[in-house]
């Protein structure tokens, strides 16, 4: 929360050494391509803030038809005055208008309103001057302007936090939904991990990509990966292919929970164990089973973690079986019988592990 909030014409102070303008677009370009907002990041410090609501397809078909017939009105007037300069441009616009009518029409698509408001934060007021000038230059080149939004900065404001407030009305313009996808930042140019593995290139910059999805914070502070595409695209593949490469390059381990029997062969060919499970057959999975963990180059062997896993398991057979959870005095004796078996068992132990 800021410390304070003052409203001047054309920029908000929100605390010391904290200012920060809001704009709002006013002219779209003709042309969106997927990650075309993305490059403005790299100013630092701004946040982006992309308004979608769906257009009502009947408005949308009677303006659309209405364009149509004022943009045809246009060209001929025009061409019966000999004046050829403006047909080829109203031509494509008939165009473009006809086929996008048709497209509504037949619900091959839909259209959206779309409202785009950036905030742009810094230290003093000449460092927002400043930037507010590089911001300017990059929305221009890309054949689109902003405007400050003067004497509305908390109102825009507001439209950036998210708290569901509707955007300030008329700066808003109409997209189907392939330009609506291009103004959600998805690309990121710089993705690569030193420890990572090779995974492909970045479709916009070409740049190899590397993903470690152990690094951790601060730059993966999950380690979840969500892979999704078309039938038949290439998702299992994908997916076997970031197992093996983790397996082979990173010691990581693999778990593939799979009914359908697709990761069988790789399984075997990368020397893993294939469990069978089912029902009325007993299944050769014990959850006391043991595996060292590594702390650099040293194994020892991590029994508060087993004993968590343990009691999740008991308490999930308990809340299913017997639709109830454990109790405080069941949840302590788990341990101590787990820890006690643990520790009997270490007698006859081989390996030279240490217990934490
Ligand atoms: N990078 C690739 N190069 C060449 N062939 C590929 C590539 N990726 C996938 N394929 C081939 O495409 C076919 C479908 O791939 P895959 O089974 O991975 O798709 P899927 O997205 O998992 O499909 P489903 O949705 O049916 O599970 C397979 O025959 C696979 O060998
Ligand atoms: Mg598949």
């Amino acid at each position: 929360m800021p410390d304070e909030l003052q409203e001047k014409r054309d920029y908000l102070i929100l605390g010391y050494n904290k200012f920060s303008r809001i704009f709002v677009m006013t002219i779209f370009p003709e042309d969106t391509w997927i990650g075309w907002l993305d490059n403005l990041f790299k100013l630092g410090n701004i946040n982006i803030s992309v308004k979608v609501e769906p257009a009502p397809a009947r408005t949308i078909v009677n303006q659309l038809s209405k364009k149509y017939a004022q943009s045809s009105a246009e060209y001929q007037t025009y061409e019966r005055q000999g004046n050829i300069l403006h047909l080829p441009e109203l031509e494509t616009q008939l165009h473009d208008l006809k086929y996008l009518r048709k497209l509504i029409q037949t619900n091959n698509d839909k259209l959206y309103f779309a409202t785009i408001f950036v905030s742009l934060n810094a230290e003093t007021l000449e460092e927002l001057n400043e930037k507010t000038k590089l911001l300017e230059n990059e929305f221009i080149k890309k054949g689109t302007m902003i405007r400050t939004l003067s004497f509305r900065q908390v109102e825009g404001l507001k439209t950036l936090l998210p708290i569901g407030e509707l955007p300030i009305p008329n700066y808003e313009r109409n997209m189907i939904t392939g330009g609506i996808a291009t103004l959600i930042p998805i690309s990121n140019p710089n993705l690569s991990h030193n420890t990572g593995i090779f995974i492909g290139r970045n479709a916009f910059t070409n740049a190899p990509v590397y993903i470690d999805t152990f690094i951790g914070p601060p730059q993966l502070p999950n380690p979840h990966v969500f892979i999704c595409g078309t039938s038949g695209g290439g998702k299992s593949v994908a997916l076997k292919l970031l197992a093996a490469r983790n397996i082979a390059t990173t010691g990581c381990g693999a778990f593939f929970i799979d009914i359908e029997g697709e990761y069988t062969n790789l399984t075997k060919m990368l020397g893993g164990n294939v469990i069978k499970i089912s029902q009325g057959e007993s299944a050769g999975l014990n959850p006391f089973d043991l595996e060292p963990d590594f702390k650099g180059n040293k194994q020892y062997l991590n029994i508060d973690d087993k004993v968590a896993e343990i009691r999740s398991l008991i308490s999930t057979i308990c809340r299913n079986k017997q639709a109830r959870e454990i109790d405080a005095e069941e949840y302590a004796e788990i341990e101590v019988v787990v820890k006690q078996l643990y520790a009997e068992k270490r007698h006859y132990h081989r390996c030279k592990f240490t217990f934490s």
